[in-house]
This record gives structure tokens, sequence and C-alpha cells, in this order.
């Protein structure tokens, strides 16, 4: 049985699916009063837990032989992985464990938290003793929604500098997912998952003023001035200095590598931005 952690969010959700296709036992971890997404079939199990919370965790791993084991970004996300991996250590079952990182956690960068926060989630899956892979995506194509209404608007603003970034498609990471997680073979193998090509946000922004039929401006914000506007929509101040950290990483051009790694398990091409872009023109349109 495979349990999906993470599973009511842009990435879990389309696991669940995927693993339901292929008529795998399914048990997702939602939290209490959520029944998940609509597109889940009866079959899935949902079981309420909390990351937070180790005896929740204990009832949602218990049985498992495969765990998918995604947080979401947030201060305690360093804990809340290792709070899955010792709930899975305590199983006694040795469920091997699937961790969906981030691009560059191989590397260790200093000083960008989200990947920090995975470094140690790694480390602490290593020193587990528990069969492990990897799934290490650069940043997705659907954070670009986001952004959407700046964009009907004609602009795209970001402190991404004049670097370029091999955005990765949400749905393919999903799909390597499912090819990890209902497969075998894949044990100590880390997948850097990315999109076909490295764009710089003057080209994803070109890409967009393309399927939006209206230009679409990108301006290279200081790292200041950035920080300062979220802030202002209401951010929760780590949540984003820690956008701001990831965006100098992408500025100094160390996430613009492409990688084959999407074909490797699911045998077919990444999307590029550009099919993204068209399929949800809709949205950035004015
Ligand atoms: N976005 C990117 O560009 C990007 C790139 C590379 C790596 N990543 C990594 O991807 C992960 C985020 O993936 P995502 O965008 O698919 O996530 P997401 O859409 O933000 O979904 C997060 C999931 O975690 C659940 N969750 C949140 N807090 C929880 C808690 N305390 N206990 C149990 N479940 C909880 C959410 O449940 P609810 O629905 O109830 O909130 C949801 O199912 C992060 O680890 C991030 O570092 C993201």
């Amino acid at each position: 049985m495979i349990v999906v952690t993470g599973a009511t969010g842009t990435v879990g959700s389309k696991v669940v699916v995927g693993l339901r296709e292929r008529g795998r036992e399914v048990r997702a971890l939602v939290r209490a009063g959520s029944a998940g997404p609509a597109e889940w079939d009866a079959a899935v199990e949902r079981v309420a837990a909390d990351f937070a919370d180790p005896a929740s965790l204990d009832a949602a791993l218990a049985g498992a032989d495969t765990v998918y084991l995604l947080v979401a970004v947030h201060p305690e996300m360093a804990q809340h992985e290792r709070n899955v991996i010792d709930a899975a250590v305590r199983t006694g079952r040795r469920p091997r464990i699937v961790l969906h990182a981030a691009a560059g956690v191989e590397h260790r960068p200093e000083g960008v938290r989200f990947v920090g926060a995975h470094v140690a989630g790694l480390d602490h899956l290593k020193a587990s003793g528990l069969p492990w892979t990897v799934l290490a995506p650069n940043g997705f194509h659907q954070n670009f929604l986001g952004s959407a209404a700046t964009v009907r608007a004609g602009q795209l603003a970001a402190p991404g500098g004049e670097g370029a970034v091999s955005y990765v498609d949400a749905r393919d990471v999903a799909a390597a997912a499912v090819e990890v997680l209902a497969g075998t073979g894949h044990e100590g193998a880390v997948y850097t998952l990315t999109g076909p090509a490295s764009l710089t946000h003057g080209e994803v922004a070109e890409q967009l003023a393309a399927a939006a039929g209206h230009p679409v401006a990108y301006t290279a914000l200081t790292p200041e001035t950035a920080l300062e506007g979220l802030l202002g929509l209401g951010w929760n101040p780590w949540r984003a200095e820690g956008m701001v950290e990831l965006y100098g990483l992408y500025a100094a051009g160390h996430a613009s590598a492409v990688s084959p790694d999407v074909e490797k398990p699911t045998g077919r091409p990444p999307r590029s931005f550009a099919e993204f872009a068209a399929e949800h023109a809709d949205a950035f349109r004015a």
C-alpha cells in the first residue's frame, strides 16, 4: 500500500489520481475535515493526520509499503519531514520513502531555506536506514498562475535578474512520482526534475505574452523591493524571505541546468513552458 502525503496539493493530488489509474492501493493523508479533491475515486483511503502530530502519522503510515513524502512550505517543514520519516521507521516494515525535495538538494546550497529544509530531511532519511529515492524538482510552471493577475495587466515582476531557470510542469513531477512509486529499482536515485529548456524571466514574459495575445513586460526587482512587495501582500515573513532567497539562486543562474530525469522514469519528454502557457492562456489573457 502506498501512502501519499501532501495529497491534496498541486503535485500530491495528481499523484493520487495517477496511482489509482494504475490500480494501486492508495492511502491519502489529508487534514482533518478534508474530503480530498473531487477527482479522487471512492477507493482512495483518506486518513486525517498532521505533520506536526506524530501519533496521527503513526496511524496514517500503519501498513505502508511505500510513502510519498511531500511536505508543504512551512517554517517547520524540516521537522515535518523528520516526523514522517520517524513514523515510517516506527512501523517496523521498512517502507520505501520517495522524498519530494527540491532541485539542488544534493548540492546543499547555503542560505536558501526551502532547499535547506529538504537537505535536513534527506540527511535524516539517509540516517534512518530506510530505502529511499529523491525527486528534486525545479520551480513549477504552475507558480506563474499566482502571477496571473499582473500578467493580465501586462507585467511580470520578480527578483530573478537575468538568470535562467529550467522550470518544470507540476504534472510531469507527478508523472515521474507515479512511475517511481509504482515501479521498482529506484533505490538511492536522485531525480532532478526540470523542463526541457532554461528560460530567463524575460523569456518567460515573452512566452506568456505569446499565449495571452498582449505584451507582457518583465521587471527585474531588487531583493529588497520584492520582499517589501510580498510583505505588503500579507505574506508570512519566513515564507517571503525564503522566496527572495530562492530567486537569488535563480538570478545567479544556479537553477538553469536542464536535466533528462523526467524522461528516465516516464519515458517521455517534459512539457515546455510554452505548452503550459498556451494551455492556461485564459488565465493570462486580459
Ligand atoms: N512550488 C515550486 O516551485 C516547488 C519547486 C520545487 C520543490 N517544491 C517543494 O514542493 C513542496 C510543495 O508541493 P506542492 O506545491 O504540491 O504543495 P501544496 O500545493 O502547497 O500542498 C501542500 C500539501 O501539504 C498539506 N499540508 C500542509 N500542512 C500540513 C500539515 N501540517 N499536516 C498535513 N498536511 C499538510 C496540504 O494540505 P491542505 O490542502 O489541507 O492544506 C497539501 O496537501 C514543498 O516541499 C516545496 O519545497 C516546490
